[in-house]
């Protein structure tokens, strides 16, 4: 992590109070953390009640009577769709901004409530018309276009289950996600515009589901990019024909609070990605709940904006369900952040006015080394709150932000959270909190955190420690889909015979003495590159699916300007090896991983070695391996079966 090391982060003595202005308008208060200490569950039966409507009040808060299945808010009946879109209508705010979408090339489109409302009514009909129906899955790759909010919704409102897999992610990845998901449907788009570019999308679907019998019936394309598209009659159809011709009028269904939403694919420590399923009542309460008391939400003046994508577990939570379920306006943008000029980004918030900006330190980051000449030459003093997720937050970035960004007042919040924890569950409260720049802070009210030796019991400050959840939440997974085994094993069986059911999240922590929470980082073998989840095992076996190759190492270096980045040490066939130059065998096997898994997995270096440190047992030791990217004297090496072999490696890469 970059400069987070454990040492420089004890020595960090900024503070920064809430300033009296701010506390005085405040959504959060200390009276939420004292309902919630009183009554965790009362708190939270509280918090869905009020934030959300539901057709069918429920009767029970938590039913933990089968963990790690946990039941939340069981009997009650609601629709997810209905709550982000029908009720502000009703309520009279139909009129109000739900979308400012601006679209790379420079054109843009403001949606209201009550036009989302109709949009995704028309395609909850053509879904039914489709033959989609509730519990079925309905595969997502899509750009940042308000369609994508749309199609998310409309397969909310009917009861199915969404997929969304991001836009980046290569072919193959697609494949494999819509056979995990069994998927019916595929909506996409022709293309995306990406770094002035269009990027096509529809090929990837038409790859991902040639010559094999797959359980997609139909495939759903948008028109954005224009560009030239294959067309399987009778498969395909065109997103806007289908809606044209749709019923603008559909009234929703109330499904049990346990309906599942959604599968997110997300990265483990196996080289197959794991379906994440989120469920219905209990997510949409946590996400609400979060968004609104964690970004200070006043949705009536408030412009929010969360730069995310909605294939990834941020876009679920903060672009689609908590700022509509909370009848938020927000800015949706399709492109880079420096297309067509590094103040891009900048010139939007200027121009919508943002109040609330939430943003992953790796940009942050990459912002600080252009300068702030160039936030500099805008008007941001509309801006607020500000938020940070994904990795580690390290203090210069988080003053910097504050400063530059903030115009050296707005809060900054470091949220930390996860795919599988659905919403946000350790954040500082603007308005409430004394900020330190580097700790993601305190649980949030109604979540339960420890930090736990290897034993199983707490550790006390200063040492760190494996962080756990040690009661359910609301928006906690519900399973891995299609292996129950899976999920028992990766997040509950860790500290099962020790201390009870509890989650295990696979990140390292430290509690500093006033009981604020740093994050270390993982501390299994997934990596976190620009806020990114990818596994080791999942690069390496896409390394060596590759001809020429025999045995591949992967692991996540330190990286300045990405926190984490991917080096991989490969050892050719030996009669494969001769057939080409390293520089040759380097730029092949880089691309392979772009094809395999998508562009973020591509390997930033790649080491061509004849050798890889293992243990007697044959495990490959990555602790040392990343020694070597990261520059570091090599660490113990007395477990190794061959103990020469970190010499042989250093020699070759000097
Ligand atoms: O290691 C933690 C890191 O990101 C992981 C979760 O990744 P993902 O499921 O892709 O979700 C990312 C967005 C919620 C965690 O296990 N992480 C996320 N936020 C933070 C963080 N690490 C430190 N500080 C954070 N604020």
């Amino acid at each position: 992590m970059p400069s987070n090391s454990i040492d420089s982060l004890l020595h960090e003595e900024r503070r920064f109070p809430p300033s009296e202005n701010f506390t005085s308008q405040a959504i959060a208060s200390q009276a939420i953390y004292d309902e919630a200490a009183t009554d965790r569950l009362g708190f939270w039966a509280n918090q869905a009640r009020t934030l959300l409507h539901w057709h069918k009040d429920f009767s029970e808060t938590l039913d933990w009577s089968n963990p790690p299945f946990a039941k939340w808010f069981a009997d009650g009946k609601i629709n997810v769709a209905y709550n982000c879109l029908d009720r502000h209508v009703q309520a009279g705010n139909g009129d109000r901004v739900a979308i400012h979408w601006e679209g790379e090339p420079g054109d843009s489109r403001s949606i209201t409530y009550a036009e989302l409302t109709v949009e995704v009514k028309r395609a909850a009909n053509v879904l039914l018309s489709l033959g989609i129906g509730q519990g079925d899955r309905v595969a997502i790759y899509l750009p940042m276009i308000p369609e994508a909010v749309v199609a998310m919704l409309a397969v909310a409102r009917i009861g199915a289950v969404h997929t969304v897999i991001f836009g980046g992610f290569s072919s193959e990845s697609l494949r494999s996600r819509i056979d995990d998901a069994s998927a019916k449907l595929v909506i996409t788009a022709d293309g995306g515009w990406r770094k002035g570019k269009v990027f096509p999308l529809k090929g990837a679907v038409d790859g991902a589901l040639a010559g094999k019998k797959s359980t997609v019936g139909n495939v759903l394309v948008v028109r954005r990019g224009e560009n030239v598209v294959d067309w399987v009659d009778g498969r395909d159809r065109w997103w806007h024909e289908e809606l044209a011709s749709a019923d603008a009028e559909h009234e929703a269904e109330a499904f049990e609070a346990e309906n599942p939403l959604f599968i997110l694919y997300t990265s483990g420590t196996t080289g197959k990605p794991k379906g994440i399923l989120h469920t219905s009542g209990g997510y949409l309460t946590q996400v609400a709940s979060t968004h609104k008391n964690v970004f200070d939400l006043h949705p009536e003046s408030d412009v929010y904006w969360c730069t995310a994508d909605v294939g990834w577990i941020t876009g679920h939570s903060y672009v689609v369900y908590g700022p509509l379920a909370n009848g938020a306006t927000q800015v949706l943008y399709e492109g880079t952040p420096d297309t067509p000029h590094p103040g891009r980004w900048w010139e939007i918030i200027q121009k919508y006015g943002v109040s609330i900006f939430y943003t992953a330190p790796t940009a942050i980051r990459s912002f600080m080394k252009i300068g702030r000449e160039v936030p500099n030459g805008f008007d941001l003093t509309s801006l607020r709150v500000l938020g940070s997720v994904g990795e580690p937050i390290n203090p210069e970035a988080w003053v910097w932000y504050r400063d530059i960004i903030g115009g050296g007042t707005a809060p900054v919040v470091d949220t930390w959270w996860q795919t599988e924890t659905g919403a946000i569950m350790i954040s500082g409260l603007p308005g409430v909190t004394t900020l330190k720049p580097g700790s993601a802070q305190v649980p949030i009210p109604g979540i339960k955190i420890d930090i736990l030796g290897e034993d199983g019991t707490r550790v006390d400050p200063p040492n760190g420690g494996l962080l756990v959840v040690s009661e359910p939440w609301p928006s906690m997974l519900r399973g891995i889909w299609g292996d129950p085994e899976r999920f028992q094993e990766t997040y509950w069986d860790r500290f099962k015979a020790l201390s009870g059911t509890k989650y295990f999240a696979g990140d390292g922590a430290h509690v500093d003495a006033d009981g604020d929470i740093w994050l270390l980082g993982r501390v299994d073998d997934v990596m976190n590159i620009s806020g990114h989840r990818l596994s080791t095992a999942e690069i390496e076996s896409a390394l060596v699916s590759h001809r020429i190759v025999a045995e591949a190492a992967v692991v996540g270096a330190a990286d300045e300007a990405t926190g984490q980045a991917v080096v991989a040490f490969v050892i050719l066939k030996s009669k494969q090896a001769k057939k080409q130059t390293t520089d040759e065998a380097v730029a092949m096997l880089r691309s392979h991983v772009a094809e395999q898994i998508g562009a973020i997995a591509r390997p930033k270096q790649i080491f061509i070695v004849n050798e890889l440190p293992k243990t007697r047992s044959g495990k490959i030791m990555r602790r040392l391996l990343q020694d070597v990217a990261e520059g570091r004297e090599i660490g113990d090496t007395t477990t190794l079966a061959d103990t020469s072999v970190m010499q042989i490696i250093t020699d070759k890469m000097k």
